[in-house]
């Protein structure tokens, strides 16, 4: 090996032992934060638990955290079915035939939740008496 390769292996050589000493601290805290919340079965959430969370972190400040209640912008939504919740998350519409609660056009499509449309149906159907 000549002079000059080995001065540059040694140059490399600390890199690598940082990004292995990373890589040991990511491991290791991945592995801490399972141990905190791995405390008993993994935790599968119900489509309505699932809607509960998509509900109160995107529909509730407009609507109301209590879907049963109308809110500062929206009305009450809880039983809402789910032709209206996918016409209105994905297209801001509504289904055909439908009377809107409200005549404003205030609401925008939320488009990227399609993949919730079910769980926000649920827990809506959840949230409502029976
Ligand atoms: C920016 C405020 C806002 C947000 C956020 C919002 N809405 Fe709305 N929503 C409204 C308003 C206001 C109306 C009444 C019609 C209008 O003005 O667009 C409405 C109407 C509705 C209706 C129809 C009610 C009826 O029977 O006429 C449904 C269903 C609905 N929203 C569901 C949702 C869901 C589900 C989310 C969350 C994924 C959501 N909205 C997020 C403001 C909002």
């Amino acid at each position: 090996m000549r002079p000059s390769q080995e001065s540059r292996r040694a140059a490399i050589a600390p890199g690598r032992g940082a990004i292995a000493a990373l890589a040991f601290g990511v491991a290791a805290g991945i592995a801490a934060a399972t141990a905190v919340v791995g405390c008993g079965p993994p935790r599968t959430l119900t489509p309505a638990q699932r809607g509960e969370a998509i509900y109160r972190t995107n529909c509730a400040s407009c609507h109301n955290r209590d879907p049963n209640l109308p809110g500062a912008l929206g009305p009450a939504i809880a039983g809402a079915p789910r032709a209206l919740i996918e016409a209105r998350v994905m297209h801001a519409a509504y289904p055909a035939g439908y009377h809107p609660r409200r005549q404003t056009h205030l609401m925008r499509a939320l488009p990227w939740l399609a993949p919730h449309i079910d769980d926000l149906t649920a827990y809506l159907a959840a949230a409502a008496p029976r």
